[in-house]
């Protein structure tokens, strides 16, 4: 319940180019399965930043490591990295800011934070859970066009409306409050089946996505770490859906690319150098990494260094 199998490992800790004694930064600790490597490969004088929203996942990472004076760990959002890294690195340059994006398995796997439609729980999906609302208390007050919008863009649902409908007419009787409850509902709401996906899979994610505001976050995060990054510094993100990777592509893609605005000009302004460069081309999963561990099937790694 307690362990999460890291992802993508040689080919993050590839894009993060590590230097033994760099500064480092894994803004999405998980179950520290990523900083266990980095740490690992760095030496006596490198550090590690590791950041996490959620509190269960710093409260194992200090009983995990206890004894490594490499890494701090702070319960914070990485949206906030512009004035994190400052705060901790006393100085030194940061080398690289790691992201590996979504749910850890002991949040999918522990029923009490109800992110899963395939156990019973609470309809809670905050991961960080000393602040927001839970998502039954937005279903709660949101209304029915409201409902129907996050399930349609997050989810990418195209039964969006039966399902928005369905959740309105059963919280006019009672409060929906458990995540099996929620997940009989969609699956009756949902008209066709996707092979091998729960019906509820798309309307899940859209709620998680939403009430962690992801998109948003990783908005801020991807900026913020551009702007603590050194030059030469590395960016790698690994994603799990497509909205998740559309945003850092595009991401990547803007900062990497001079703005057409500028293009006529006989010299660009400094403020219109792209900061970014991308590395290689996007890494997925081996057919051997997806075996060992199906939750990596849909994992990509995208990687960019800073040149401004
Ligand atoms: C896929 S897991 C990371 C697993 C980790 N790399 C490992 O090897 O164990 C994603 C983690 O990112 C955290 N997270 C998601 N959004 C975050 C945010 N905005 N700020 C900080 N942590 C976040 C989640 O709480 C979760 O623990």
């Amino acid at each position: 319940m307690d362990e999460h199998t890291p992802v993508l490992v040689g080919e993050a800790l590839a894009a993060l180019a590590l230097q033994a004694g760099g500064y480092y930064v894994d803004a999405t600790f998980g179950r520290g399965g990523h900083a266990a490597s980095i740490l690992q490969a760095l030496g006596r004088e490198g550090r590690v930043l590791a950041i996490d929203r959620d509190p269960q996942a710093i409260a194992a990472g200090r009983r995990r490591f206890a004894d490594e004076v490499r890494l701090t760990l702070v319960h914070a959002s990485f949206a906030d990295l512009a004035t994190l890294v400052p705060t901790h690195a006393h100085g030194r340059l940061c080398r690289g800011v790691l992201f590996d994006l979504g749910v850890s398995s002991p949040q999918l796997d522990d029923p009490l934070r109800g992110f899963s439609f395939r156990s019973d729980g609470p309809l809670d999906m905050r991961m960080d859970t000393t602040r927001g609302e839970p998502v039954s208390a937005w279903l709660a007050r949101a209304s029915l066009d409201e409902i129907r919008e996050v399930i349609a863009s997050l989810g990418e649902e195209r039964f969006a409306r039966r399902i928005a409908q369905a959740i309105v007419a059963t919280r006019n009787e009672h409060p929906l409050t458990r995540t099996n409850e929620l997940a009989a509902l969609v699956s009756r709401a949902v008209r066709t089946r996707e092979p091998g996906k729960h019906p509820a899979t798309r309307t899940f994610q859209a709620l998680r996505m939403f009430i962690n505001d992801e998109l948003g976050q990783l908005e801020k995060g991807l900026s913020a770490a551009v702007d603590v990054l050194s030059l030469g510094g590395r960016l790698a993100v690994i994603s799990f859906h497509s909205l998740e990777d559309r945003a850092v592509k595009n991401f990547m893609r803007d900062h990497s690319q001079v703005d057409p605005a500028f293009l006529d000009l006989p010299a660009l302004p400094p403020e219109a150098q792209p900061r970014l460069k991308l590395i290689g081309r996007k890494s997925r999963p081996s057919e051997a990494e997806v075996k060992r561990n199906p939750r990596a099937r849909s994992a990509l790694l995208r990687a960019a260094e800073k040149v401004v």
